[in-house]
């Protein structure tokens, strides 16, 4: 099921792809069953949601040694008990060389995805386009780039929309662009603010609300425990935001998320 299946990816690292998908991945979680997938060898999502990796990961999935059961686990008891994780491992760098010769390689993930009756798939991966990027973009419903407000990062827009589109037009053609997240954003920075409204003038109705730049965010992802947590709602609003585009009700209030 293809179905809310979002991709995170953006091509530089460091704009918070993986902190995204925590993020609404455990708003998500308040009111839908969610599966937060990590296809990054780094596992910092992973590391998020659970305090010791399992020895399965995705990586079985690309290997083929593993079903869709024998790698998702429950997160920690502080997050909602609808999010699941499906971990990643160091061992994920040996997808891209063992599968070389495998034909139908960047269908694998979309097919085991296939086997999962949760009600939104939110998919982290790494800042390349190698075999985890291509297979989580095959895989997905939708696609929602993270770019922090720098001249950097915004220059990467190009090779991000060329990629998308190679992927729409020879493999996945009901692949749709939720929309960019400006991540990062400090308001007291000139630069940020120039960055924010170049977005905002260039992509227009594709723009997510900004997520600030806050140590708060640091301070979650290593707490183990859910982002609300840090008496932030950056996220909440853009968890909202993506349930508006994909034509659900508005509906995770502060109250699901115990403020
Ligand atoms: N809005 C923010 N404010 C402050 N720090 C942030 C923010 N977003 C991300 N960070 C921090 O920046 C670092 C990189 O974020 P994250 O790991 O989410 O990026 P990424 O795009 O997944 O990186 P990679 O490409 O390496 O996987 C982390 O330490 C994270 O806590
Ligand atoms: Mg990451």
């Amino acid at each position: 099921m293809k179905h809310n299946t979002v991709c995170l990816w953006f091509g530089k690292g460091g704009c918070g792809k993986s902190l995204s998908t925590y993020a609404i991945s455990s708003h998500l979680s308040t009111r839908f069953s969610t599966l937060a997938v990590d296809l990054d060898g780094q596992a910092t999502l992973s590391s998020s949601l659970i305090e010791e990796l399992p020895e399965a990961s995705t990586y079985g999935w690309f290997s083929k040694t593993h079903d869709f059961d024998e790698v998702v686990v429950p997160v920690t008891p502080a997050f909602p008990e609808r999010l699941f994780l499906a971990p990643a491992s160091a061992d994920l760098a040996k997808a891209e060389p063992e599968t070389a010769a495998n034909l139908d390689r960047h269908f694998l993930l979309a097919d085991v995805l296939s086997d999962s009756d949760l009600q939104f798939r939110v998919i982290d991966t790494p800042p390349n386009s190698g075999i985890c990027t291509i297979a989580a973009l095959v895989a997905a419903s939708h696609v929602i780039c993270p770019v922090s407000t720098e001249p950097a990062a915004w220059e990467q827009m190009a090779a991000f929309e060329a990629l998308l589109a190679q992927v729409k037009r020879r493999m996945n053609p009901h692949l749709e662009w939720l929309g960019i997240i400006p991540t990062r954003f400090n308001v007291r920075n000139n630069l940020d603010n120039e960055v924010l409204k170049a977005i905002n003038e260039k992509y227009g109705s594709l723009c997510f609300s900004p997520v600030r730049s806050s140590v708060r965010w640091r301070e979650a992802m290593v707490s183990l425990g859910p982002p609300w947590n840090q008496q932030s709602t950056d996220y909440m609003t853009i968890t909202n935001e993506i349930l508006e585009r994909l034509n659900h009700e508005k509906i995770i209030s502060p109250a699901d998320c115990g403020q």
